[in-house]
């Protein structure tokens, strides 16, 4: 398959570079230099490597999404925001669960970074919690509706978007608005392995929901060639 060659215009995938090794992390970052919008790094690679670690990521030039979803008292997120402000990624998350006044916070924090700030997106309900959990931590709202409850928390406070599962992308499109970001993994290509994926969605199907940004993993991460398998499916998408 030929490579656009070039980082193409649109591209929405963040692919995730889940692993703590940061050799690997930095071949997948040069081969998918120009085939991916940018990379997400989370807590597996942030705890091994550091803020050393992430500046080096940073020199490759990809914008990178960095998901250590914080989950503290309003000061404490806030000096912790404001050291990982100073690496400037692209997108950093905090836990709604955390509370309308550290949300408010962590927003204020952000948008005194300056123009080319971070965005801030809300993690909502994590999709490892199933309905027999959030009755087991006493909350009595269904899954969908407590994500819908958090998402709308979390625009009131100021954050730029949520995360979200592909099921609830439609739902949170209609009620925050056009300009609000959805960054959605669970995302498969028809012809990806699921993994542990459960309720997963085509790129193209995510997008036409109302998408801002795909995370997509191991579909590229564990290809024999990761930037193909990004190129093909950037080009599902046009
Ligand atoms: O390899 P895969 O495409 O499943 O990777 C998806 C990425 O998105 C992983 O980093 C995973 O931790 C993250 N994620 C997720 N589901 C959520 C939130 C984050 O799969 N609800």
């Amino acid at each position: 398959m030929a490579l656009l060659g070039k980082q193409s215009v649109n591209n929405p995938i963040f692919c995730a570079i889940d692993t703590p090794s940061l050799t690997r992390a930095k071949n997948l970052a040069q081969e998918l230099r120009g085939h991916v919008y940018g990379l997400k790094l989370g807590l597996e690679f942030f705890m091994a490597n550091g803020a050393g670690g992430y500046q080096e990521m940073a020199a490759l030039g990809l914008p990178i999404f960095l998901d250590v979803k914080l989950h503290d008292i309003p000061n404490t997120v806030t000096g912790a925001l404001g050291s990982l402000l100073a690496l400037k990624p692209a997108f950093m998350t905090i836990h709604t669960s955390g509370g309308p006044a550290m949300m408010r916070a962590a927003s204020d924090a952000a948008k005194a970074a300056g123009k080319d700030r971070p965005k801030l997106l809300g993690v909502t309900v994590l999709t490892s919690l199933d309905a027999a959990d959030l009755a087991a931590l006493g909350q009595a709202a269904d899954i969908s509706q407590q994500v819908l409850r958090l998402a709308v928390l979390a625009k009131q406070n100021s954050l730029d978007g949520v995360i979200c599962s592909p099921a609830e992308v439609k739902t949170l499109r209609q009620t925050c608005g056009k300009d609000f970001i959805l960054m959605v993994p669970g995302i498969r290509p028809t012809w990806a392995a699921a993994n542990d994926q459960k309720r997963v969605m085509t790129p193209k199907e995510a997008m036409a929901e109302g998408a801002t940004y795909l995370v997509i993993g191991r579909p590229i991460t564990e290809a024999d060639n990761p930037a193909e398998v990004a190129e093909r499916i950037a080009a599902e998408l046009i």
